[in-house]
This record gives structure tokens, sequence and C-alpha cells, in this order.
């Protein structure tokens, strides 16, 4: 019997979940807003928002699963990778807890835990299996062969698939995150309108630098067919007319190669692996476009998907307490010396 409180503060939302034996008792998650006007978010303001948040959010996430403080047996936190000083709020808050009703730490690894978002509901992938996650920070392809083994073995040279959709967004002039502002745009596109490149990497490697440069020049000849070249460009009033006119199919269009480049590499991941068990995670797996390709596609090559709920695919607290839950299991404590790290080894 394990009753784990779990606590996320790696980047803009502060989130804590309570979950017992491997079943969620409550998910709670505060955005900050805060970073909106910004155009994206701001390190110092994320880790002074964690902190007004953290005692409300953990209190609600308690009362929420009708637990009370001294009925939890761990405490599980977001340890790496992250903003350090937004890491730092959620690690001392969970520290300072263990100490004080003296339970075991529990340190989490961020990509590991929204892989282990698809062992929260009952339909449950089996061992081994692919996950594909895609965040804001990281674009990954990992074989998963329980839950406290996984290793990566694909990933982006450069930009990750959710600062492609973050990025087309703000040259487009739409506000941060523009991820799900791309995919509701995109619903009421043709998605074969224009055609981006797939670039050509190696391996099951990503890379994402390439399109958000197509896109730029694209926009800067409003579309012409010389669009990949640089020296082409209209006047600002020009590119804008033909962004406000063509903005479904823009979207679309960008859209439709952003989950082509990861799919591809996704089936070349089974291929290789000959595992057909396939889940996706991460904040851009709430794209509704890679949610219907994974199944379309999935069902074409024999594949089991799964895709966790909405509210666990972007950064939430449940997925570190089914982590916590695990390492729980297998008695993978960390001391009260431990530190959060920004970077994203694991
Ligand atoms: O996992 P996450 O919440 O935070 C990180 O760990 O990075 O992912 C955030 C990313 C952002 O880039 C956001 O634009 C993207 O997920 N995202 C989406 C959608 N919802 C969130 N991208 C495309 N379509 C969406 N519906
Ligand atoms: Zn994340």
């Amino acid at each position: 019997m394990s009753t784990i409180l779990a606590i996320e503060s790696s980047c803009d939302e502060t989130a804590a979940a309570v979950c017992k034996d491997g079943v969620m008792l409550s998910n709670v998650i505060a955005t900050q807003k805060i970073h909106e006007q910004y155009g994206g978010v701001v390190p110092e303001l994320a880790s002074r928002a964690h902190m007004q948040n953290i005692v409300p959010v953990v209190d609600v996430a308690l009362k929420n699963a009708q637990i009370e403080m001294n009925q939890i047996d761990a405490v599980a936190f977001t340890q790496a990778p992250g903003l350090i000083g937004a890491l730092i709020v959620g690690a001392q808050f969970a520290k300072s807890l263990s100490l004080a009703l003296q339970k075991p730490l529990i340190a989490v690894h961020h990509m590991q835990a929204h892989v282990l978002a698809n062992l929260i509901d009952t339909n449950k992938p089996k061992f081994p299996f692919l996950c594909l996650t895609v965040s804001g920070g990281h674009t990954q392809i990992v074989q998963c062969d329980s839950p406290l083994e996984m290793k990566v073995i694909g990933q982006t040279i450069d930009d990750a698939a959710g600062e492609a959709f973050d990025k087309t967004a703000k040259i487009l002039g739409l506000p941060y995150p523009g991820g799900p502002l791309i995919d509701k745009y995109a619903k009421e596109g043709n998605p074969d309108r224009y055609k981006f490149p797939e670039p050509q990497i190696k391996d099951l490697d990503f890379s994402f630098s390439g399109l958000k440069t197509s896109i730029l020049y694209f926009l800067n000849n409003a579309g012409a067919a010389s669009h990949y070249k640089e020296e082409f460009v209209v006047s600002a009033e020009a590119r804008q007319k033909f962004i406000d006119e063509n903005l479904p199919d823009i979207c679309a269009s960008v859209q439709s190669r952003i989950i082509s480049i990861l799919m591809n590499k996704l089936i070349k991941a089974s291929k290789q692996t000959g595992i057909k068990e396939v889940c996706i995670a991460g904040g851009v797996s709430a794209n509704s476009g890679l949610r219907n390709a994974i199944q379309e596609i999935g069902s074409k090559q024999g594949w089991n998907t799964y895709i966790p709920k909405f509210e666990y695919c972007t950064d939430n607290a449940a997925m570190i307490a089914i982590t916590g839950h695990y390492k729980y299991l297998a008695g993978e404590f960390t001391s009260l010396h431990t530190s959060p790290s920004a970077r994203s080894e694991w």
C-alpha cells in the first residue's frame, strides 16, 4: 500500500497530485498566465509564481483526494530537467515536507514521467513499448522495457516539436504557447495546400530548425512559388494580408509536416525494434492531428496504440505521482541532500 503526494514545478505549471496504489485520487494544476504577455516563459516570474501557488495547489490536491497530510507514505517531486529556479521551489517544498512528515523522498525525472503517464489509466501498454515523447523542450523516441527501465533511441538534434509549433505561431503573430492555437486553426484548413520540406536526418533522430526557416521564407514571400528563397521579400503589409487570408491552410500544412516528420521516425523505430506497442506523451501529444495520425497509422501498421488522457499530456503532477508509485515499489528513495538539475541526462 502506498499513498504518494507528487509535486511538479519544472516550467510554468505548478502542479500536485495524490495517488494511492497507482490509482490517481487528485490532479491539480495552476497554470501561470503571466507568461503570455512576454511570448514565452520568463524563468524568474515562473519561480515567483511557483512560490505563491505551491501551498494552495498541494492543499487542494490533498482535499480533492480526501487524504490527510499524515496519511502520505512518500513525497515525489520533479528533480530534472527544467528551469532551475522553478525546480528548486518544488524540490525544497518536497524536501521540507519529507523531513516534517518523516516520510521518504522520491526524485523523478520529468521525461521519464511523461512516458509513464501512459500507465495511469486502465488501458496500459504492455512491455516493451515505444513512446514518442514530444514536448516544448524534448522530442524523443523512448524504448520502455519496464516502468523504471527505459532508453532514448532517437531524439531531436536541434528544436523540439513543441518549439516548432510555438516558433511557427510566433512567426504568424499568434500568442504563446502557440501549439494549441495552430491545432485549432489547422482543424479548419487544408493540410495539402502548402508543402514544407521534410529534413533528411539519419537514424531515429529529428530536426525541426530547417522547417522553421522555410516557414519564415515562405511567409516573407507571401506563399509565392519560390517560397524557400530568402531574396523575394514582400512588404510587411502584403505578408500580413497573406497570413490573414490563409491562416487555417498555413497552420494545417505546417502541422501536417510536423506530424509526418514524427510519424515517419516512429514507423522506422517500430520496424527496427519489432515493437508494436506504441504510445505518445508530452504536451504536443495533446495535438488533435497527432492523436488522429497515431491511431490511423497505427491501425495500418498493426500497432496497439495508447494516448494518455488530455490532462496527463501537458505538464502535470499525476505523471510524477505514477512514477513515484513505481519508484516506491522498487524502494528507490533519495536523500535530503539531493539537488535539482536543469539538465536532461537520465
Ligand atoms: O510537456 P509540456 O506541457 O511542457 C514541457 O515539458 O515542455 O509541453 C508544452 C508544449 C508547448 O510547446 C505547447 O505549444 C505544446 O506542448 N502543445 C501543443 C498542444 N498543446 C500543447 N502543441 C500542439 N498542439 C497542441 N494541442
Ligand atoms: Zn513536460
